[in-house]
Formats: structure tokens, C-alpha cells, sequence
């Protein structure tokens, strides 16, 4: 059909909105549903003026709307609601369609549904999209998995409305299968990771250091300048520059200290338990999240249990220096953690993915951007192959020269009773990962003498067992 529309979208949500709005003022035909008519209503009302969207009100009306083969992409709640929407649309498709769930739907979803649909000659693609609701509309990063030839068919309009950093449009092929999905979720969990490092270093400068609130904003606003350079060290610097319309107050101080969280970091922490690959500091994050969640427990425990000395007393710049330091290190596991992980579920899973082009893609538009990006990319592109960051020197290089500087905020956030989770998993982690012998022979020896197991030697192959107890 001429004229009609070159991209449909189901789910007119906060996302759905934004990215119908971006695609047409791109010069794209949009055709738009959601399940509630009146959120197409206001929609439509409220913040489309020029741009070619055309609005549709049962699903036979939007498939009737868009030109063949046709492109539809679900901005629905993850989940169910995406299998309900495929089920209802099923029928009204013809093979050589495309339909594309961008939204934080599991990986191994996206496997099943992308079968589900080939059997019926529908392409699949797993979509993810990351940059929040200003990212949708301005330019998000994009990260889309399944078959070449399906992404082929969105390749030229993503690439249009995505963001654009000086490597190029935040939009690449992610490889097959569940690839997309899988890097959204590798993405989510650094961001997890990075915030929660992020509000332990506010936690340290305020019960350690005891500094008000606007010169932690000022701290971040500094930091942004430097290496963590980074959407969330600004963020962080605003939300706590926010003052409470009513009290005057910075409002971050108002806020109840529950973080909630929606499935993508814990899915990646599970994946990584899994796959055997270690992701402590991306794990602990999502733990820290729910550690949160017990507000009365820890009021209670909290009671009986007094700290010694809440305050370093006076602060030098160094101390700042160290805790910018430290941050920076926790950021740098963070990646390195995730990147490992990426690395071994393309393995396993046969996904093709283009770590380099992973690291392109998170420059602009999402939410873990930041300037680190640029470095962690030219050490993939020396060696694709590598697993490991740790493995390039330059990487380690950048970890070595800040590990005492964390080393000592780790000693004073102890002294001062300020849980650092993040950072003490990335020291551990890449204490960890420096040894060349860690204390596991005892483990392997106990695990023989109490259950037969069985150990390797270092001096000797083969493989062992000894009545320990006799
Ligand atoms: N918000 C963000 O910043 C962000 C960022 C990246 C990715 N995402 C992901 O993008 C997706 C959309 O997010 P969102 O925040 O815009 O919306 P959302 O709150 O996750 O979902 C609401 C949308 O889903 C529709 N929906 C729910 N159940 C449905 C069902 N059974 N059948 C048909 N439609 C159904 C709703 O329709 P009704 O109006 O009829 O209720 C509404 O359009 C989610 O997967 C989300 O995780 C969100």
C-alpha cells in the first residue's frame, strides 16, 4: 500500500509515545495502537501536531495501515502483555512481516518467540532500547538481535532516529537469537552497578565527611569534568541540586531509601550465575537494591546496634581524590564483568555479538554513556577474541594506579560504618583476578575429605583422592 505506514507501534506508554514522535519527525509513516483508546486519544491531542502519525483504533485497522511487508514494534509492558499482543496480531499478519519487542524482555523470551513466529514465516527481532523518555524522542542508543536479514528491513530508520556520537548512529546489529535483549540486560546491570557506586560515594561524603548535600552535587558536577564523565555522574549532580518545592530542602533527602528495581539487573546477575562467569560487583548491586527494601528490619537492627565513630572528622581534597578514584575503579570492574559475561553468552549461545560494536552503540543515548566508552573500545578492537579487559596492560594500568586510593576509602567507610558494596566487590574482583593462587586448594581439600570429591594437583596430572580422616 503507498502511502501508508512505513513503521507501526504498539504501546502508546511513555516509550511508544516518544519513539512514534521520533520516527516521524524523522520523515517516517507511523501508524500507532494501544489497547486503551483514550491513551491514543490524548496522545494524539496532546503532543502530535505535524508529523505524519496515523492513529488506528482496533488491531485490523493498524495492520490495514502499514505498507508491506510490514514493520511493527511493541512498546508493551515485558511480559505477558507481549505474548498477548503477538497472539492477537498472529492472525492478521502474512509471512515476511517483522515484528520487533522493544521493550526489557528476557533473552531466552525473545528465543522463544522469535521460533514461535518463524514457524509462521513472521520475522522477530529482540529490540533493545535504552535513553528513557527523553532518549526515545532525541536520539536513543539501540541494540536490536535476531536474523541479518530481518534487521536489514529497520536498519536504515533506526540508524536515522537513533543517537548520533562522533563513532557513528547508538544502533548496530547485536547478533542472533536473544542477542539484543542480552545486551540491554548486560547494559542495565552496569547501570545498577554504576548507580549503586554512585550512591555509595554520595553515602561516604555525607557520614563520613559529613558534607551537605550541595557540595556532594558540586563534588559530582567536578568528577564530570574528569574521567567519570558519564550521563549518571551528571544526573547525580542535578537530582541532588533538586530542591523540594515545599520545604526548601534538597529533595533527595525526602526520598524513602527503598530502591525498586524491574528484572533486568537480577536476570543478568542469574544469567552470570549460569554461565560460570564471576559478576560479583554487577550481582552485588542488584542485592544492595534489595538488601534496601527492608526498611524496618534495618530501623530495628539499627537500634541495637551502635557504631563507634560515624565521622572521619575533617576531610583533606585528597580524601575526594581517593573516593574519585575509587569510583572510577568500580566502574572499570563493572565493565569488565559485563563484557566478560557478553563474551561467554555469544559463545554459548552462538550470538555473533560485536563487543566493539557494543561499546559504539552505549557512547550516546543511554544511560551508562560516558566517557570511559572510547578507551574500553580501542582495548576490545586490539584483541576481539580477548574475554578479559584485564588481559590488555593499558586496562590494567588504570586499575593498579587507583587500587590503594580505593584501598584506603574502603578503610575509612569501614571506620565510619559506610557500607561500600560496590566498591569492595571490584577491589576483591580484581584482587581476585590477580592471583595466580587463590585459597581454593583448602576448598577442594575439604570438599575430598568430607565428600570424596576428588582434587587436581599442581606437581602431578591426574586426578586424586586421599581418606584424609583415617
Ligand atoms: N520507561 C522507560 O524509561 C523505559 C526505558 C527502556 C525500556 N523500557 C521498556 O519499554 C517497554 C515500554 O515501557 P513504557 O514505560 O513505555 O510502558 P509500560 O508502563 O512498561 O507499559 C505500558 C504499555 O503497555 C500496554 N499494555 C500493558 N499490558 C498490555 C496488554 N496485555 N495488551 C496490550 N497492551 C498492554 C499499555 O497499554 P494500556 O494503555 O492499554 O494500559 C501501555 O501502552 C517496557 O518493556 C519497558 O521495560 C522502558
Amino acid at each position: 500500500m503507498r502511502n501508508g505506514g512505513e513503521i507501526g507501534i504498539i504501546g502508546l506508554a511513555v516509550m511508544g509515545q516518544n519513539l512514534a514522535l521520533n520516527f516521524a519527525r524523522h520523515g517516517f509513516r507511523v501508524c500507532v495502537y494501544n489497547r486503551t483508546p483514550e491513551r491514543t486519544e490524548g496522545f494524539l491531542r496532546d503532543r502530535v501536531r505535524d508529523e505524519p502519525i496515523i492513529p488506528a483504533y482496533t488491531l485490523e485497522e493498524f495492520v490495514r495501515c502499514l505498507e508491506r511487508p510490514r514493520r511493527i514494534l511493541l512498546m508493551v509492558q515485558a511480559g505477558s502483555a507481549v505474548d498477548q499482543v503477538i497472539e492477537a496480531l498472529l492472525p492478521l499478519l502474512e509471512p515476511g512481516d517483522l515484528v520487533m519487542d522493544g521493550g526489557n524482555s528476557h533473552y531466552a523470551d525473545t528465543e522463544r518467540r522469535m521460533q514461535n513466529l518463524a514457524a509462521h514465516g513472521i520475522r522477530f527481532l529482540g529490540v533493545g532500547i535504552s535513553g528513557g523518555e527523553k532518549g526515545a524522542l532525541l536520539g536513543p542508543s539501540i541494540m536490536p538481535g535476531g536474523s541479518a536479514e530481518a534487521y536489514a528491513m529497520v536498519e536504515h530508520m533506526f540508524i536515522r532516529i537513533a543517537a548520533q556520537s562522533e563513532e557513528g548512529p547508538c544502533c548496530a546489529y547485536m547478533g542472533r537469537g536473544g542477542a539484543g535483549h542480552y545486551v540491554k540486560m548486560v547494559h542495565n546491570a552496569i547501570e545498577y552497578a554504576f548507580m549503586q557506586g554512585i550512591a555509595e560515594a554520595y553515602d561516604f561524603m555525607k557520614t563520613a565527611l559529613g558534607m551537605p548535600v550541595e557540595a556532594i552535587a558540586e563534588t559530582f558536577e567536578r568528577w564530570n569534568e574528569g574521567a567519570l564523565n558519564a550521563f549518571l555522574t551528571e544526573l547525580a549532580a542535578r537530582v541532588l541540586r533538586y530542591r523540594d518545592p515545599e520545604s526548601g530542602d534538597p529533595l533527595v533527602e525526602r526520598i524513602m531509601d527503598r530502591a525498586e528495581q524491574k528484572g533486568t539487573g537480577r536476570w543478568a546477575a542469574q544469567s552470570a550465575l549460569e554461565l560460570g562467569v564471576p559478576a560479583p560487583t554487577l550481582t552485588v548491586a542488584v542485592i544492595a537494591r534489595t538488601l534496601s527494601y527492608f526498611k524496618t528490619d534495618r530501623e530495628r537492627i539499627g537500634a541495637g546496634f551502635p557504631w563507634p565513630d560515624q565521622r572521619l572528622g575533617p576531610f583533606s581534597e585528597g580524601v575526594l581524590a581517593d573516593l574519585e578514584a575509587a569510583l572510577n575503579l568500580m566502574l572499570l570492574a563493572a565493565f569488565s564483568q559485563g563484557l566478560w559475561l557478553l563474551h561467554e553468552a555469544s559463545r554459548v549461545y552462538s550470538y555473533g555479538t560485536d563487543r566493539a560494536e557494543v561499546l559504539r552503540v552505549w557512547r550516546a543515548g543511554c544511560i551508562i554513556r560516558a566517557r570511559w566508552l572510547g578507551f574500553l573500545r580501542e582495548i576490545v578492537r586490539e584483541d576481539p577474541e580477548d574475554p578479559h579487559l584485564l588481559f590488555s596492560a593499558r586496562f590494567r594500568a588504570e586499575l593498579q594506579q587507583r587500587l590503594p586510593a580505593a584501598g584506603r576509602v574502603l578503610r575509612w567507610a569501614f571506620e565510619a560504618g559506610v557500607p561500600m558494596p560496590a566498591l569492595s566487590t571490584a577491589v576483591d574482583y580484581v584482587l581476585s583476578m590477580r592471583r595466580s593462587r587463590l585459597p581454593a586448594n583448602l576448598i577442594q581439600a575439604q570438599r575430598d575429605a568430607f565428600g570424596a570429591h576428588t582434587y587436581e594437583r599442581i606437581d602431578r596430572p591426574g586426578v586424586f583422592h586421599t581418606e584424609w580422616l583415617d
